[in-house]
Protein backbone atom coordinates (compact mmCIF):
# COMPACT_ATOMS: atom_id res chain seq x y z
CA UNK A 1 0.00 0.00 0.00
CA UNK A 2 1.85 3.21 -0.84
CA UNK A 3 2.39 6.19 1.67
CA UNK A 4 3.02 9.72 1.58
CA UNK A 5 6.28 11.13 3.38
CA UNK A 6 6.36 14.75 4.40
CA UNK A 7 9.20 16.86 5.37
CA UNK A 8 7.44 19.55 7.19
CA UNK A 9 9.04 23.55 7.42
CA UNK A 10 8.43 24.62 3.93
CA UNK A 11 6.72 27.46 3.20
CA UNK A 12 4.00 26.86 0.58
CA UNK A 13 3.74 29.77 -2.54
CA UNK A 14 2.04 29.63 -5.75
CA UNK A 15 -1.20 28.45 -7.72
CA UNK A 16 -3.18 25.36 -7.13
CA UNK A 17 -5.61 24.96 -10.12
CA UNK A 18 -9.61 23.69 -8.06
CA UNK A 19 -11.01 20.24 -9.88
CA UNK A 20 -14.07 19.22 -10.45
CA UNK A 21 -16.00 18.08 -7.11
CA UNK A 22 -15.94 14.31 -6.32
CA UNK A 23 -19.47 14.90 -4.34
CA UNK A 24 -21.00 16.64 -7.59
CA UNK A 25 -19.40 14.42 -10.08
CA UNK A 26 -20.50 11.03 -8.34
CA UNK A 27 -24.55 11.67 -8.83
CA UNK A 28 -23.89 13.87 -12.54
CA UNK A 29 -21.95 10.39 -13.37
CA UNK A 30 -25.54 8.66 -12.20
CA UNK A 31 -27.87 10.80 -14.45
CA UNK A 32 -26.91 9.59 -17.37
CA UNK A 33 -28.46 6.86 -16.60
CA UNK A 34 -31.63 8.77 -17.46
CA UNK A 35 -31.39 8.98 -20.71
CA UNK A 36 -30.32 7.00 -24.11
CA UNK A 37 -28.52 10.06 -25.08
CA UNK A 38 -25.03 11.26 -25.12
CA UNK A 39 -24.14 13.15 -21.87
CA UNK A 40 -21.15 14.76 -21.52
CA UNK A 41 -19.35 15.82 -18.07
CA UNK A 42 -16.41 17.53 -18.72
CA UNK A 43 -13.98 18.87 -15.12
CA UNK A 44 -14.59 15.44 -13.86
CA UNK A 45 -12.01 14.87 -11.09
CA UNK A 46 -9.35 11.79 -12.06
CA UNK A 47 -10.35 10.10 -8.68
CA UNK A 48 -10.78 6.47 -7.75
CA UNK A 49 -14.19 7.28 -6.78
CA UNK A 50 -14.78 7.94 -10.38
CA UNK A 51 -12.85 4.91 -11.66
CA UNK A 52 -15.44 2.64 -9.38
CA UNK A 53 -18.46 4.06 -10.11
CA UNK A 54 -17.67 3.85 -13.92
CA UNK A 55 -17.02 0.46 -13.58
CA UNK A 56 -20.06 -0.31 -11.59
CA UNK A 57 -22.26 1.60 -14.42
CA UNK A 58 -20.05 -0.63 -17.14
CA UNK A 59 -21.18 -3.61 -16.29
CA UNK A 60 -24.63 -2.37 -16.17
CA UNK A 61 -24.22 -1.45 -19.71
CA UNK A 62 -23.34 1.83 -19.79
CA UNK A 63 -21.02 3.31 -22.36
CA UNK A 64 -18.30 5.13 -21.30
CA UNK A 65 -15.68 7.32 -22.94
CA UNK A 66 -12.69 8.88 -21.54
CA UNK A 67 -11.28 11.87 -23.43
CA UNK A 68 -8.48 14.50 -22.32
CA UNK A 69 -9.69 18.04 -22.33
CA UNK A 70 -9.01 21.55 -21.17
CA UNK A 71 -11.37 23.26 -18.31
CA UNK A 72 -11.47 27.22 -17.51
CA UNK A 73 -7.53 26.78 -19.00
CA UNK A 74 -6.31 24.00 -17.14
CA UNK A 75 -5.71 20.05 -18.03
CA UNK A 76 -8.89 18.64 -16.89
CA UNK A 77 -10.73 14.97 -18.23
CA UNK A 78 -14.20 14.83 -20.14
CA UNK A 79 -16.66 11.96 -20.31
CA UNK A 80 -19.22 11.08 -22.72
CA UNK A 81 -21.89 8.34 -21.14
CA UNK A 82 -24.88 7.00 -23.61
CA UNK A 83 -27.03 4.45 -21.28
CA UNK A 84 -28.76 3.31 -24.47
CA UNK A 85 -28.12 -0.48 -23.62
CA UNK A 86 -28.50 -0.88 -19.79
CA UNK A 87 -28.66 -4.75 -18.93
CA UNK A 88 -27.92 -4.98 -15.48
CA UNK A 89 -30.26 -3.48 -13.12
CA UNK A 90 -28.32 -4.74 -10.32
CA UNK A 91 -25.91 -3.22 -8.04
CA UNK A 92 -23.68 -5.91 -6.89
CA UNK A 93 -22.45 -5.58 -2.98
CA UNK A 94 -18.57 -6.48 -4.48
CA UNK A 95 -19.20 -2.62 -6.21
CA UNK A 96 -20.97 -1.13 -3.26
CA UNK A 97 -19.09 -2.02 -0.88
CA UNK A 98 -15.91 -0.11 -2.10
CA UNK A 99 -18.08 3.32 -2.83
CA UNK A 100 -21.34 4.16 -0.96
CA UNK A 101 -22.71 6.45 -3.36
CA UNK A 102 -23.32 3.64 -5.91
CA UNK A 103 -26.49 4.21 -4.27
CA UNK A 104 -27.03 6.70 -6.58
CA UNK A 105 -28.36 4.31 -9.64
CA UNK A 106 -31.29 3.91 -7.46
CA UNK A 107 -33.28 7.12 -8.45
CA UNK A 108 -32.21 7.50 -12.15
CA UNK A 109 -32.59 3.01 -13.09
CA UNK A 110 -35.85 2.90 -10.84
CA UNK A 111 -37.49 5.92 -12.43
CA UNK A 112 -36.90 4.85 -16.08
CA UNK A 113 -36.45 1.05 -15.99
CA UNK A 114 -39.08 0.34 -13.07
CA UNK A 115 -37.05 -1.93 -11.20
CA UNK A 116 -33.48 -1.73 -9.26
CA UNK A 117 -31.52 -4.17 -6.95
CA UNK A 118 -28.94 -2.88 -4.82
CA UNK A 119 -26.51 -4.06 -2.17
CA UNK A 120 -27.19 -2.34 1.30
CA UNK A 121 -24.00 -0.31 1.61
CA UNK A 122 -23.70 -0.70 5.30
CA UNK A 123 -21.71 1.98 7.54
CA UNK A 124 -18.62 3.37 7.16
CA UNK A 125 -16.04 4.80 9.59
CA UNK A 126 -17.60 8.26 10.14
CA UNK A 127 -20.90 7.39 10.78
CA UNK A 128 -24.24 4.36 10.74
CA UNK A 129 -25.28 5.97 7.46
CA UNK A 130 -28.16 4.86 7.04
CA UNK A 131 -30.34 5.21 4.08
CA UNK A 132 -33.88 5.16 5.35
CA UNK A 133 -34.78 8.91 4.00
CA UNK A 134 -34.02 7.63 -0.05
CA UNK A 135 -35.89 4.59 0.55
CA UNK A 136 -39.22 5.57 2.42
CA UNK A 137 -39.05 8.73 0.01
CA UNK A 138 -39.26 6.18 -3.26
CA UNK A 139 -41.91 4.37 -1.13
CA UNK A 140 -44.01 7.39 -0.94
CA UNK A 141 -43.67 7.91 -4.98
CA UNK A 142 -45.09 4.42 -4.78
CA UNK A 143 -42.52 1.91 -5.20
CA UNK A 144 -42.26 -1.44 -3.66
CA UNK A 145 -39.69 -2.19 -1.29
CA UNK A 146 -38.14 -5.43 -0.05
CA UNK A 147 -35.03 -5.47 1.64
CA UNK A 148 -33.75 -9.36 1.48
CA UNK A 149 -30.38 -11.02 1.80
CA UNK A 150 -28.96 -7.66 1.92
CA UNK A 151 -30.05 -5.83 -0.82
CA UNK A 152 -32.75 -3.70 -1.42
CA UNK A 153 -35.14 -4.75 -4.32
CA UNK A 154 -37.53 -1.82 -5.26
CA UNK A 155 -39.99 -2.21 -8.30
CA UNK A 156 -42.37 0.25 -9.84
CA UNK A 157 -44.23 -1.34 -12.06
CA UNK A 158 -46.60 1.34 -13.33
CA UNK A 159 -43.73 3.68 -12.76
CA UNK A 160 -43.11 5.98 -9.61
CA UNK A 161 -45.75 8.81 -9.61
CA UNK A 162 -45.36 12.63 -8.13
CA UNK A 163 -45.88 13.13 -4.64
CA UNK A 164 -45.21 15.61 -1.42
CA UNK A 165 -42.19 14.62 0.30
CA UNK A 166 -40.41 15.97 4.07
CA UNK A 167 -37.24 15.17 4.34
CA UNK A 168 -36.49 13.96 8.51
CA UNK A 169 -32.92 15.92 7.71
CA UNK A 170 -31.70 17.47 5.03
CA UNK A 171 -29.54 14.60 3.24
CA UNK A 172 -27.71 15.26 0.37
CA UNK A 173 -27.71 11.72 -0.87
CA UNK A 174 -31.85 11.41 -0.71
CA UNK A 175 -31.89 15.36 -2.74
CA UNK A 176 -29.93 14.07 -5.20
CA UNK A 177 -31.47 10.67 -5.86
CA UNK A 178 -35.46 11.82 -4.95
CA UNK A 179 -34.43 14.72 -7.43
CA UNK A 180 -33.45 11.74 -10.45
CA UNK A 181 -36.81 9.47 -9.47
CA UNK A 182 -39.02 12.54 -10.04
CA UNK A 183 -37.93 13.87 -13.12
CA UNK A 184 -39.30 11.09 -14.86
CA UNK A 185 -42.40 10.21 -12.32
CA UNK A 186 -45.85 10.70 -13.32
CA UNK A 187 -46.92 14.61 -11.78
CA UNK A 188 -45.61 16.70 -9.61
CA UNK A 189 -42.92 16.17 -6.68
CA UNK A 190 -42.55 18.21 -3.82
CA UNK A 191 -39.11 17.92 -1.72
CA UNK A 192 -39.27 19.96 1.28
CA UNK A 193 -36.34 19.98 3.73
CA UNK A 194 -34.00 19.71 0.95
CA UNK A 195 -30.36 19.87 1.35
CA UNK A 196 -28.70 22.82 -0.69
CA UNK A 197 -25.50 21.70 -1.17
CA UNK A 198 -23.59 23.51 -4.27
CA UNK A 199 -23.07 19.91 -5.17
CA UNK A 200 -26.93 19.90 -5.61
CA UNK A 201 -27.82 22.51 -7.42
CA UNK A 202 -25.16 21.41 -9.82
CA UNK A 203 -27.32 18.17 -9.98
CA UNK A 204 -30.13 20.10 -10.91
CA UNK A 205 -28.42 22.58 -13.66
CA UNK A 206 -27.29 18.86 -15.49
CA UNK A 207 -31.05 17.68 -15.15
CA UNK A 208 -32.67 20.68 -16.58
CA UNK A 209 -30.65 21.08 -19.42
CA UNK A 210 -31.55 17.45 -20.17
CA UNK A 211 -34.76 18.54 -20.52
CA UNK A 212 -36.47 17.68 -16.37
CA UNK A 213 -38.48 20.98 -15.11
CA UNK A 214 -37.26 21.29 -11.45
CA UNK A 215 -37.88 24.72 -9.30
CA UNK A 216 -36.21 26.05 -6.63
CA UNK A 217 -32.72 25.27 -6.95
CA UNK A 218 -30.52 26.38 -3.84
CA UNK A 219 -33.85 26.56 -1.52
CA UNK A 220 -34.87 24.02 0.49
CA UNK A 221 -38.22 23.74 -1.42
CA UNK A 222 -38.10 21.70 -4.36
CA UNK A 223 -40.89 21.02 -6.85
CA UNK A 224 -40.46 18.59 -9.66
CA UNK A 225 -42.89 18.32 -12.47
CA UNK A 226 -42.19 14.97 -14.25
CA UNK A 227 -41.64 14.70 -18.03
CA UNK A 228 -42.01 11.63 -20.17
CA UNK A 229 -38.50 11.39 -20.82
CA UNK A 230 -35.20 13.30 -20.54
CA UNK A 231 -32.71 14.13 -23.28
CA UNK A 232 -28.51 14.90 -23.61
CA UNK A 233 -26.83 17.62 -22.48
CA UNK A 234 -23.29 18.85 -21.89
CA UNK A 235 -22.26 19.81 -18.36
CA UNK A 236 -19.01 21.52 -16.92
CA UNK A 237 -18.67 19.96 -13.19
CA UNK A 238 -18.50 22.66 -10.62
CA UNK A 239 -15.39 23.47 -8.29
CA UNK A 240 -14.80 21.50 -5.65
CA UNK A 241 -15.34 23.44 -2.14
CA UNK A 242 -13.87 20.62 -0.08
CA UNK A 243 -10.68 20.47 -1.86
CA UNK A 244 -10.60 24.36 -2.40
CA UNK A 245 -10.83 24.94 1.74
CA UNK A 246 -8.17 22.06 2.07
CA UNK A 247 -5.46 23.59 0.23
CA UNK A 248 -6.66 27.30 1.93
CA UNK A 249 -5.80 25.46 5.14
CA UNK A 250 -2.47 24.12 3.69
CA UNK A 251 -1.43 28.24 2.82
CA UNK A 252 -2.61 29.43 6.37
CA UNK A 253 -0.89 26.48 8.41
CA UNK A 254 2.56 27.19 6.56
CA UNK A 255 2.14 30.98 6.64
CA UNK A 256 1.94 31.31 3.40
CA UNK A 257 0.57 32.49 -0.25
CA UNK A 258 -1.76 30.24 -2.45
CA UNK A 259 -4.02 31.25 -5.01
CA UNK A 260 -7.21 29.18 -5.29
CA UNK A 261 -7.75 28.96 -9.29
CA UNK A 262 -11.50 28.74 -10.26
CA UNK A 263 -12.67 28.34 -6.49
CA UNK A 264 -15.67 29.62 -6.25
CA UNK A 265 -16.26 32.21 -2.91
CA UNK A 266 -19.64 32.08 -2.39
CA UNK A 267 -19.36 27.80 -2.01
CA UNK A 268 -16.89 28.84 1.16
CA UNK A 269 -18.47 31.78 2.90
CA UNK A 270 -18.70 30.20 6.33
CA UNK A 271 -14.95 28.44 5.75
CA UNK A 272 -13.68 31.95 4.29
CA UNK A 273 -15.21 33.66 7.60
CA UNK A 274 -13.82 31.17 9.76
CA UNK A 275 -10.39 31.70 8.26
CA UNK A 276 -10.59 35.52 8.84
CA UNK A 277 -11.24 35.46 12.14
CA UNK A 278 -8.33 33.36 12.97
CA UNK A 279 -6.40 35.55 11.42
CA UNK A 280 -5.39 34.66 7.59
CA UNK A 281 -5.86 36.73 4.52
CA UNK A 282 -8.37 36.47 2.31
CA UNK A 283 -8.61 38.45 -1.34
CA UNK A 284 -11.56 37.59 -3.48
CA UNK A 285 -10.19 38.17 -7.84
CA UNK A 286 -11.87 37.72 -10.50
CA UNK A 287 -11.17 33.96 -10.76
CA UNK A 288 -9.76 32.73 -7.67
CA UNK A 289 -9.43 32.94 -3.34
CA UNK A 290 -5.96 34.45 -2.31
CA UNK A 291 -5.23 32.87 1.06
CA UNK A 292 -2.41 34.69 2.94
CA UNK A 293 -0.65 33.70 6.01
CA UNK A 294 2.16 35.28 5.70
CA UNK A 295 3.22 37.04 8.80
CA UNK A 296 0.00 36.79 10.56
CA UNK A 297 -0.66 34.89 13.88
CA UNK A 298 -3.17 32.59 13.77
CA UNK A 299 -5.91 33.03 16.82
CA UNK A 300 -8.33 29.75 17.81
CA UNK A 301 -12.09 30.26 16.52
CA UNK A 302 -14.93 27.65 17.34
CA UNK A 303 -16.77 26.01 14.56
CA UNK A 304 -20.01 24.37 14.46
CA UNK A 305 -20.50 21.98 11.73
CA UNK A 306 -24.33 22.18 9.70
CA UNK A 307 -25.88 21.13 6.62
CA UNK A 308 -25.11 24.23 3.92
CA UNK A 309 -24.27 27.01 4.03
CA UNK A 310 -23.18 26.44 7.43
CA UNK A 311 -19.38 25.31 7.97
CA UNK A 312 -18.78 21.78 6.26
CA UNK A 313 -18.77 18.74 8.17
CA UNK A 314 -16.26 17.54 5.07
CA UNK A 315 -13.41 20.69 6.70
CA UNK A 316 -13.78 19.71 10.18
CA UNK A 317 -11.00 17.85 10.64
CA UNK A 318 -8.24 20.05 8.03
CA UNK A 319 -9.67 23.12 10.15
CA UNK A 320 -8.78 21.08 13.60
CA UNK A 321 -4.81 20.56 12.25
CA UNK A 322 -4.78 24.32 11.93
CA UNK A 323 -6.24 24.68 15.12
CA UNK A 324 -3.59 22.38 16.74
CA UNK A 325 -0.68 25.38 16.15
CA UNK A 326 -2.97 28.32 16.92
CA UNK A 327 -2.96 30.94 19.88
CA UNK A 328 -5.44 29.70 22.53
CA UNK A 329 -8.27 27.02 22.42
CA UNK A 330 -10.94 26.36 19.70
CA UNK A 331 -13.88 24.51 20.10
CA UNK A 332 -15.04 22.11 17.05
CA UNK A 333 -18.77 20.46 17.51
CA UNK A 334 -19.57 18.02 14.53
CA UNK A 335 -23.16 17.77 14.31
CA UNK A 336 -23.46 15.68 10.92
CA UNK A 337 -21.60 12.43 11.54
CA UNK A 338 -21.50 10.67 15.17
CA UNK A 339 -17.76 9.60 14.30
CA UNK A 340 -15.94 12.05 12.71
CA UNK A 341 -12.87 12.67 15.11
CA UNK A 342 -10.85 10.22 13.54
CA UNK A 343 -8.27 12.14 13.09
CA UNK A 344 -7.87 13.31 17.09
CA UNK A 345 -5.55 10.36 18.58
CA UNK A 346 -3.29 10.36 15.38
CA UNK A 347 -2.90 14.33 16.06
CA UNK A 348 -2.43 14.11 19.31
CA UNK A 349 0.69 11.44 18.36
CA UNK A 350 2.05 14.79 16.31
CA UNK A 351 1.81 16.76 19.37
CA UNK A 352 -0.94 18.42 19.24
CA UNK A 353 -3.58 18.86 22.52
CA UNK A 354 -7.21 17.94 21.95
CA UNK A 355 -9.66 16.76 24.15
CA UNK A 356 -13.41 15.02 22.92
CA UNK A 357 -16.10 15.43 25.46
CA UNK A 358 -18.75 12.88 24.56
CA UNK A 359 -18.87 12.06 20.33
CA UNK A 360 -19.57 16.01 19.08
CA UNK A 361 -17.29 18.17 20.65
CA UNK A 362 -13.41 18.43 20.98
CA UNK A 363 -11.41 20.94 22.75
CA UNK A 364 -8.21 22.01 20.59
CA UNK A 365 -5.97 23.58 22.31
CA UNK A 366 -3.09 25.33 20.30
CA UNK A 367 0.87 24.33 20.50
CA UNK A 368 3.84 26.17 19.77
CA UNK A 369 5.29 22.68 17.28
CA UNK A 370 4.04 19.46 15.98
CA UNK A 371 6.09 16.50 15.54
CA UNK A 372 6.89 14.06 12.53
CA UNK A 373 5.60 11.07 13.19
CA UNK A 374 4.21 8.10 11.25
CA UNK A 375 0.22 8.16 11.20
CA UNK A 376 -2.70 6.89 9.61
CA UNK A 377 -6.90 8.07 9.32
CA UNK A 378 -9.57 5.94 8.10
CA UNK A 379 -11.42 8.29 6.00
CA UNK A 380 -10.48 10.95 3.46
CA UNK A 381 -10.52 14.02 5.45
CA UNK A 382 -9.22 13.03 8.31
CA UNK A 383 -6.13 11.81 5.83
CA UNK A 384 -5.93 15.30 4.83
CA UNK A 385 -5.74 17.00 8.58
CA UNK A 386 -2.75 14.41 9.09
CA UNK A 387 -0.81 15.90 5.32
CA UNK A 388 -1.64 19.22 6.97
CA UNK A 389 -0.10 18.61 10.33
CA UNK A 390 2.76 16.94 8.76
CA UNK A 391 3.38 20.24 6.72
CA UNK A 392 4.23 21.99 9.86
CA UNK A 393 5.16 19.55 11.61
CA UNK A 394 9.35 19.39 12.73
CA UNK A 395 10.81 16.21 11.05
CA UNK A 396 9.07 13.55 8.55
CA UNK A 397 5.66 12.52 8.73
CA UNK A 398 4.81 9.38 6.95
CA UNK A 399 0.93 9.13 6.07
CA UNK A 400 -0.25 5.38 5.74
CA UNK A 401 -3.12 4.19 3.97
CA UNK A 402 -2.64 6.67 1.07
CA UNK A 403 -6.24 5.21 -0.77
CA UNK A 404 -8.32 7.49 1.22
CA UNK A 405 -6.69 10.35 -0.36
CA UNK A 406 -6.84 9.39 -3.90
CA UNK A 407 -10.56 9.08 -3.71
CA UNK A 408 -10.73 12.58 -3.10
CA UNK A 409 -8.07 14.84 -4.07
CA UNK A 410 -6.81 14.89 -7.45
CA UNK A 411 -3.06 15.31 -7.86
CA UNK A 412 -2.23 15.66 -4.15
CA UNK A 413 1.32 15.47 -4.30
CA UNK A 414 1.98 17.57 -7.70
CA UNK A 415 -0.06 20.11 -6.36
CA UNK A 416 0.98 20.53 -3.06
CA UNK A 417 4.76 20.18 -4.78
CA UNK A 418 4.43 22.71 -6.99
CA UNK A 419 3.73 25.29 -4.22
CA UNK A 420 6.60 24.34 -2.82
CA UNK A 421 5.92 20.81 -0.12
CA UNK A 422 8.52 18.76 0.59
CA UNK A 423 6.01 15.93 -0.54
CA UNK A 424 6.62 12.48 -2.46
CA UNK A 425 4.45 9.23 -2.67
CA UNK A 426 6.32 6.08 -1.54
CA UNK A 427 5.23 3.49 -3.51
CA UNK A 428 5.13 -0.38 -1.94
CA UNK A 429 3.29 -3.58 -3.00
CA UNK A 430 0.11 -4.58 -1.39
C1 LIG B 1 -22.59 13.53 1.52
O1 LIG B 1 -22.80 12.29 2.16
C2 LIG B 1 -21.12 13.58 1.17
N1 LIG B 1 -20.82 12.44 0.31
C3 LIG B 1 -20.27 13.53 2.44
O2 LIG B 1 -18.92 13.72 2.07
C4 LIG B 1 -20.67 14.67 3.37
O3 LIG B 1 -19.98 14.55 4.59
C5 LIG B 1 -22.19 14.63 3.62
O4 LIG B 1 -22.91 14.63 2.36
C6 LIG B 1 -22.68 15.83 4.45
O5 LIG B 1 -22.35 17.02 3.80
C7 LIG B 1 -21.10 12.50 -0.99
O6 LIG B 1 -21.61 13.49 -1.49
C8 LIG B 1 -20.74 11.31 -1.81
P1 LIG B 1 -26.19 12.96 4.06
P2 LIG B 1 -24.29 11.72 2.33
O7 LIG B 1 -27.17 12.00 3.48
O8 LIG B 1 -25.11 12.14 1.20
C9 LIG B 1 -28.27 11.23 8.00
C10 LIG B 1 -16.61 13.25 1.97
O9 LIG B 1 -15.69 13.33 2.82
N2 LIG B 1 -29.08 10.40 7.08
O10 LIG B 1 -26.34 14.41 3.78
O11 LIG B 1 -24.16 10.28 2.66
C11 LIG B 1 -26.81 10.80 8.02
O12 LIG B 1 -26.61 9.70 8.88
C12 LIG B 1 -17.96 12.66 2.31
O13 LIG B 1 -16.47 13.61 0.79
C13 LIG B 1 -30.09 9.61 7.61
O14 LIG B 1 -30.33 9.58 8.81
O15 LIG B 1 -24.71 12.52 3.64
C14 LIG B 1 -26.13 12.09 8.45
O16 LIG B 1 -26.17 12.19 9.84
C15 LIG B 1 -18.01 12.01 3.63
N3 LIG B 1 -30.84 8.86 6.73
C16 LIG B 1 -26.99 13.19 7.84
O17 LIG B 1 -28.26 12.57 7.53
C17 LIG B 1 -30.63 8.87 5.38
O18 LIG B 1 -31.36 8.19 4.65
C18 LIG B 1 -26.45 13.79 6.56
O19 LIG B 1 -26.14 12.75 5.63
C19 LIG B 1 -29.60 9.69 4.87
C20 LIG B 1 -28.84 10.45 5.74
Amino acid sequence: MDKIKIVGGNVLNGKINISGAKNAALPLVCASLLTADEVTLKNVPNLSDITFLNSLLQFMGLKVEKKEDIYNGYPATTYVYKANEIKELIAPYDFVRKMRASYYVLGPLLARFKHVEFSLPGGCAIGARPIDIHLSSLEQMGANIEIKNGYVIADAPDGLKGAHIIFSKASVGATCNILMAATLAHGTTKIENAAKEPEITDLIDLLNKMGAKIQGRGTSILTIEGVKELNGAVHGVVADRIEAGSYAIAAAITKGRIELINANPEHLQQPLRVLEKMGVGVEILDNSIVIDGRGKTIIGEDVYTDYYPGFPTDLQAQFMALMTVAEGASLVTESIWENRFMHVPELCRMGANINIHGRASAIVRGVEKLSGAPVMATDLRASFALILAGLVADGETIVNRVYHLDRGYEKLEEKLKAVGANIERIKEAD
